[in-house]
């Protein structure tokens, strides 16, 4: 059965819908503060009355399964949520992604379904190695990134230097939109330059309520008195400096990613929150057209449903021991009972129970809208980029696969469950948890697992034990990256390797890759072989 929108009505709300929502992601290295600051939209935005509810699901978590109890232990969020906020007639959908330095594909991956980003930075320490890597997925797809600088409260870098830094080595123009009135224990507010006013922010007691603010005129009379003469002798200097030399704000750039609007503030202390809320909900675009694999653009307010499985997640709650796809909406409307068509397994399936999820948390919903990413029970009937659609047989692009970091040897400990262990690996190969890598010599059975970050290891024995009976060990190996190799076979099968540091395998698919143990053995390796050529991702 199809199901299209047909009457008008339906169609311009259809339209409605789309453009009132926005859908984005938080990017940062750990402890730059996304943490806080989602926490702190949420305040301003009223959905809780009092600041602490992430930190506590952070921190106490949700004891729901094995390893949701391990992410209690070690204080992280493996299982990204997808946090739905009604503000001001939009609904803000914020796609959490996982913050802790053991980030896995996932977190990646994320970041295809949002629409844009925003960019977490610490003021003390500007653009880390983390924040680089995420960066650069938001550049591949060319999402717009706003960027807050945090922590202006505590002694920070030069704001100047600090721009300076995002243009040089992310290559995008940093156009502040504000700029601080002093920092660490000066630190008194913001100067708005769009609005050419002065938004002075008072303390409270550990940042749970809203902060007060007071909006003054720049050319306030008695503005050096409230932020003191000398504070505000500089900030008319950096006002003039700034005219001259800091990046013009251009929507246009901004939507194709090559500028960034840039605000100052303290997440802990929300200052700068509330302009920076109302900035998102300014500037960050609605759901945008995807292109599919036969080169159409589809757009959201096509009355055709369509979607994409951007997450796969097993074990979510141990009184529903079942998986969950996570389905970002694209186009048209999904109603509950919808019937769609799957193209990779070429059949019709009916979508009777779309969840909205929150960590453990779930609560059936009656439709949904593109830039929603929704919950559907997952009877092994989705991968991760499968695109269902409910008319014809659209298939979006698929999603990519990211550079593995981390490599192990997977050991089955007990040999009397070998069924159970390789569907094990299968699966969460399948649902994208893991690479699989394989031996070139038969004589070596032993999956090796190839993951972006290392607690991909750990989700993996925890769950091979919980889910599959199965228990598992993992030794880990002397590599640093995997390169695809392209080349003629009997180049590659006489390739001259540097023994111990690099090991050639082959991926599921039996493409040839060489695991090295450093970018100088790729060197050495490409210098040794000139007719081969290393990639790094298939
Ligand atoms: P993350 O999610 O990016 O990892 O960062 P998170 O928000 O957890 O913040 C990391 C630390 O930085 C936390 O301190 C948090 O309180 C602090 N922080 C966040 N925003 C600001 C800010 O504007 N100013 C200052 N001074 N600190 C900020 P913590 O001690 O690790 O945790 P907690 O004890 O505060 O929970």
């Amino acid at each position: 059965m199809q199901q299209t929108i047909q009457r008008p009505a339906d169609h311009h709300r259809l339209i409605h819908e789309v453009s009132r929502r926005r859908t984005f992601a938080i990017i940062s290295h750990p402890d730059a503060g996304k943490t806080t600051l989602t926490e702190k939209l949420l305040l301003y935005s009223g959905a809780v009355a009092v600041a602490g509810a992430v930190r506590a699901r952070k921190n106490q978590g949700y004891a729901a399964s094995d390893w949701m109890e391990m992410e209690r232990r070690r204080g992280i969020s493996i299982t990204s949520a997808v946090l739905q906020i009604d503000y001001r007639g939009y609904r803000l959908n914020l796609l959490d992604t996982p913050g802790h330095q053991d980030f896995s594909e996932d977190t990646y991956r994320t970041l295809m379904a949002a629409d844009s980003a925003i960019m977490v930075l610490d003021a003390a320490k500007g653009v880390e190695p983390q924040t680089i890597k995420l960066f650069s997925v938001c550049r591949r797809r060319g999402i717009p990134v706003l960027t807050f600088i945090n922590k202006m409260d505590h002694p920070t870098r030069d704001p100047l230097d600090l721009l300076g830094e995002i243009e040089q080595v992310l290559g995008m123009d940093a156009a502040p939109r504000n700029w601080p009135i002093g920092d660490g224990p000066n630190f008194q507010g913001v100067y708005d330059r769009v609005g050419n006013t002065v938004l002075l922010f008072q303390r409270t007691e550990h940042g749970r309520q809203r902060a007060p603010m007071q909006i003054t005129n720049l050319n306030d009379p008695l503005l050096p008195g409230l932020i003191g003469e000398e504070a505000h002798r500089h900030l008319q200097d950096e006002i003039k400096l700034l005219a001259g030399a800091g990046a013009a704000f251009d929507q246009e750039r901004f939507l194709r990613g090559e500028v960034t609007p840039v605000f100052f503030g303290s997440a802990l202390n929300n200052f700068g929150v509330d302009p920076f809320l109302e900035a998102l909900l300014q500037l960050a675009p609605p759901p945008a057209p995807r292109r599919t694999t036969a080169g159409e653009v589809v757009s959201p307010e096509s009355e055709v449903f369509s979607g994409f499985v951007v997450k796969i997640q097993g074990n979510m709650d141990p009184r529903h021991r079942d998986r969950i796809a996570f389905l970002r909406v694209c186009s048209g409307r999904l109603e509950k009972d919808i019937s769609v068509y799957h193209p990779r397994l070429n059949r019709q399936i009916r979508i009777s129970r779309p969840h909205r999820l929150f960590g453990r948390e779930r609560e059936t919903i009656e439709e949904a809208f593109p830039g929603d990413v929704i919950g559907v029970i997952n009877p092994g009937l989705f991968a991760i980029g499968d695109t269902v659609c409910s008319e014809g047989s659209l298939q979006f692009e698929p999603l990519p696969r990211f550079q593995p970091e981390h490599f192990a040897l997977l050991r089955n400990r007990n040999v009397s469950r070998y069924k159970q262990f390789h569907k094990g690996i299968a699966q969460l190969e399948e649902e994208g948890a893991i690479q699989i890598l394989e031996w070139t010599d038969p004589a070596h059975r032993e999956p090796i697992l190839a993951a972006v970050g290392e607690l991909q290891f750990d989700v993996i024995i925890e769950r091979l034990r919980t889910e599959y009976g199965v228990e598992a060990a993992i030794d880990r190996m002397p590599y640093e990256l995997a390169r695809w190799v392209i080349g003629d076979e009997r180049d590659i099968s006489n390739a001259n390797w540097p023994a111990g540091r690099c090991l050639p395998l082959k991926d599921r698919r039996g493409n040839p890759v060489v695991l090295l143990a450093s970018e100088w053995y790729q060197r050495w390796c490409e210098e040794k072989n000139p007719g081969l050529r290393f990639v790094e991702l298939r």
